[in-house]
């Protein structure tokens, strides 16, 4: 390999370029790099400054996360950073792009740091379960104090030049060639007559209530414990000198790098940038999209529209009459007025998506000249076949005709059409521009480029694009009906939907399963029995979740479901004509007592089993399509990799061993998937179907 790290030298200045691309990560090669040319620049004479700049996209964008997990190589990030601080030579970084974890730290470990106006710097690093390792923790909070390196080291955030400069993390903030700008202003040191700067000699900051504030990250975690840990790591710079700060920092990274949050976070990292690389799709050119319509502009369809717009595109929005498509019209309004309140879009922006970008009709005939139509209709076959066959009538050749149903067979609304190649499922989320998850459906005689055209979209929409193949619910809503019995199972056999909700929040779930129907609205699940009651499908007779929607508790809309809401959301407290239901409706089933560990166990069994058949029918590629599938649009907690990931973190033998006990009473519901069985016999884990 090249040298990654380029030596030139301009006047008294050595320029120090690294060259690592895509994005300068510190490998082992650029560590070495910087210590040669460090050593090269202190024996060169004349020398008096170094300029460190990166060369292409960013300055450097952390630690090379490929190292991780493997034996450690010399020289360490640290002993590096030192290497620079200690220099005789007055030292600059000169930033662009990103400056990310490492990269920052090498930053602070230079004298001075000037950035271009687009800079970011970050320390995110709770990302992948850990704090910085390389005495950020020491460094930032001597330059820029304890608030904004607790705010920092504990949300991983992106903080730009301005911020970074005004907080005191940056010297200088000029527009210009960061070579150039390092240079100069390198010169202008000396000229001046500047003196070295180690921020490692600067005074330790102003100490705060650390326990209040570690207690407080803690909690805002809900379970990692990385942000929390990087809390005492900044508490060391201010209580213990440089050196001893620096060592606490190193034992505390050392203890998480061992953890499974961070093999969880690590392959959570890995598996986004994966997810969304098919082999299959390599060379594949997309069909140009530029105008999109939408059919139904109720919440679904309206937060596609909004996506859609926030990315560019031109949208018409297809409803049935004009107060329907004027309601769509103000749906879409209301989310474009949150985005410009957040700062995402300027008010111009805005005023020209509603008066140019986006169109409302009654027509479809004014569909005939949009690249791509995704249909949010009723969830009702046949009135999806109606819509596509008259999708079929108007849209132009080469228009791609999508679904964004969320269970129905897209093979057979594919089939209603002439073009079942230019069909596809795109399944998004609600709301839609705001969930990053996206399923895209792949019927049978979909054409290659369509299916490029998904993922092509998904990423200029910002998603998360997951390939699913067709069936019952696809990735995603398969596995969730399955989890989601098993959480009722828990309920008849003796667990309360309390007791459930905290163990799985406690694992780290957003909200427990019987929160989130609350919040999604108790009713949908009741007119969906009633109508399987009426077409002969489901048995008759009222369960007590019947009961409750009978009584008009339909979760958080009217106050009551299995919460009482009187004092909000946040305050919820059980609703106490719940338990009586259930006990009348768990009559004749033996019951026993669930911890907390035997719920999560159950639950997850339940998901990891149904993922392992989704996997191992090829509805989903790889398990970490299922990983990303649950992480993005199901609330699984990040740090602990995806379901999959947990698996083969408990070991896929133990899980095994749950599942053929409970199908011990439960024998269909609970059969174990092929792939487990497979995987178990053969003594591999689901991690290695991903490579
Ligand atoms: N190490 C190795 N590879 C990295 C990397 C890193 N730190 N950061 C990014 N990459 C790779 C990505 O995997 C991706 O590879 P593929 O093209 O093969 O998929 C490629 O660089 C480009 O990345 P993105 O597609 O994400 O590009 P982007 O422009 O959307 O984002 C980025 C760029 C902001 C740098 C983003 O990649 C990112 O956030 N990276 C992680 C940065 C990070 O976490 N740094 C801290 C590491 S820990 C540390 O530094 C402290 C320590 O002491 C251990």
């Amino acid at each position: 390999m090249s040298d990654p790290i380029a030596y030139e030298r301009d006047g008294d200045v050595a320029v120090l370029t690294i060259n690592n691309p895509p994005v300068n990560a510190l490998s082992q090669a650029v560590r070495q790099g910087l210590m040669t040319r460090m050593d090269q620049a202190e024996g060169d004479a004349g020398v008096k400054a170094v300029v460190i700049v990166g060369e292409g996209r960013a300055f450097i964008a952390g630690a090379d996360i490929t190292e991780f997990g493997k034996p450690p190589m010399e020289p360490s990030l640290p002993d590096v950073i030192d290497r620079i601080e200690a220099s005789p030579l007055i030292v600059v970084a000169a930033m662009h792009g990103v400056s990310l974890g490492g990269g920052l730290e090498v930053a602070l470990g230079c004298h001075y740091r000037i950035a271009v106006p687009s800079a970011r710097i970050g320390l995110p690093e709770v990302h992948l379960g850990l704090i910085p390792g390389a005495g950020g923790t020491q460094r930032l909070p001597r330059v820029a104090g304890v608030q904004a390196a607790i705010d920092m080291a504990t949300t991983g955030r992106h903080v730009k030049a301005d911020e970074a400069h005004k907080m005191g993390a940056i010297d200088v903030v000029q527009d210009g060639d960061p070579t150039e700008l390092g240079i100069a202003y390198a010169q202008k040191l000396l000229d001046d007559g500047a003196a070295r700067r180690p921020v490692s000699e600067m005074p330790a900051p102003e100490g705060i209530d650390w326990d209040a504030t570690y207690d407080a990250v803690l909690a805002r975690g809900r379970g990692q414990i990385a942000p929390a840990k990087a809390v005492r790591a900044v508490q060391a710079s201010v209580e213990k000198p440089f050196a001893e700060g620096l060592l606490a920092e190193r034992d505390i990274f050392i203890e998480l790098m061992n953890t499974d949050q961070r093999k969880g976070m690590i392959h959570a990292f890995f598996s986004e940038h994966a997810v969304s690389n098919l082999p299959e799709l390599k060379g594949v050119d997309p069909r140009a999209v530029d105008h999109i319509g939408v059919i139904g502009g109720g919440t679904m369809g309206a937060g596609i529209a909004t996506a859609a717009l926030l990315s560019g595109l031109q949208v018409t929005m297809l409803e049935m009459s004009s107060e329907a498509g004027e309601a769509a019209r103000g749906r879409i309004g209301g989310n474009l007025a949150g985005a410009l309140k957040r700062g995402k879009i300027s008010q111009a922006q805005h005023d020209a998506i509603m008066d140019k970008a986006l169109q409302v009709s009654t027509d479809y005939a004014a569909l005939s000249d949009v690249d791509l139509v995704i249909e949010a209709v009723f969830e009702d076959m046949a009135v999806k076949k109606q819509v596509f066959t008259k999708l079929d009538d108007v849209c132009k050749q080469g228009a791609i005709l999508a679904s964004n149903t969320s269970y129905l067979d897209v093979n057979e609304i594919a089939a209603c059409t002439k073009r079942p190649e230019d069909v596809i499922g795109l399944h998004f989320f609600s709301p839609a521009h705001v969930m990053k998850l996206l399923e895209v459906v792949v019927p049978d005689k979909t054409a290659i480029d369509v299916v490029a055209t998904g993922f092509a979209l998904g990423k200029r929409l910002n998603k998360i694009s997951v390939r699913a193949g067709v069936c019952d619910g696809f990735i995603g809503n398969r596995i969730l009906s399955t989890y989601r019995q098993a959480a009722d199972q828990m309920v008849m056999q003796g667990a309360s939907p309390y007791d459930i909700d905290a163990a799985l929040e406690a694992f780290g779930f957003a909200m427990g399963p019987f929160a989130v129907a609350d919040l999604a609205g108790l009713d949908i699940g009741w007119a969906v029995r009633k109508r399987k009651r009426a077409e002969g499908t489901m048995p008759d007779g009222a369960t007590y979740a019947d009961k409750m929607c009978e009584a008009g508790n339909f979760g958080q809309k009217t106050g009551k479901g299995y919460y009482d809401y009187a004092a909000g959301a946040k305050a919820r407290v059980p609703n106490p004509d719940v338990m009586p239901l259930i006990e009348e409706d768990r009559a004749g089933t033996p019951q026993r007592t669930f911890t907390a560990d035997d719920i999560v166990r159950y639950y997850m069994a339940a998901m990891v089993n149904e993922s392992a058949k989704v996997v191992g029918e090829g509805i989903a590629r790889r398990p970490l399509d299922v990983d990303m599938t649950l992480l993005f649009g199901y609330g699984f907690p990040r740090y602990r990799g995806g379901p999959l990931k947990w698996a083969d973190i408990v070991g896929l033998d133990d899980l095994l061993g749950d599942i053929k006990s409970y199908a011990e009473t439960n024998p269909e519901f609970w059969a174990p998937a092929p792939l487990l069985e497979q995987l178990v016999a053969e003594g591999k884990t689901f991690d290695s179907l991903n490579s």
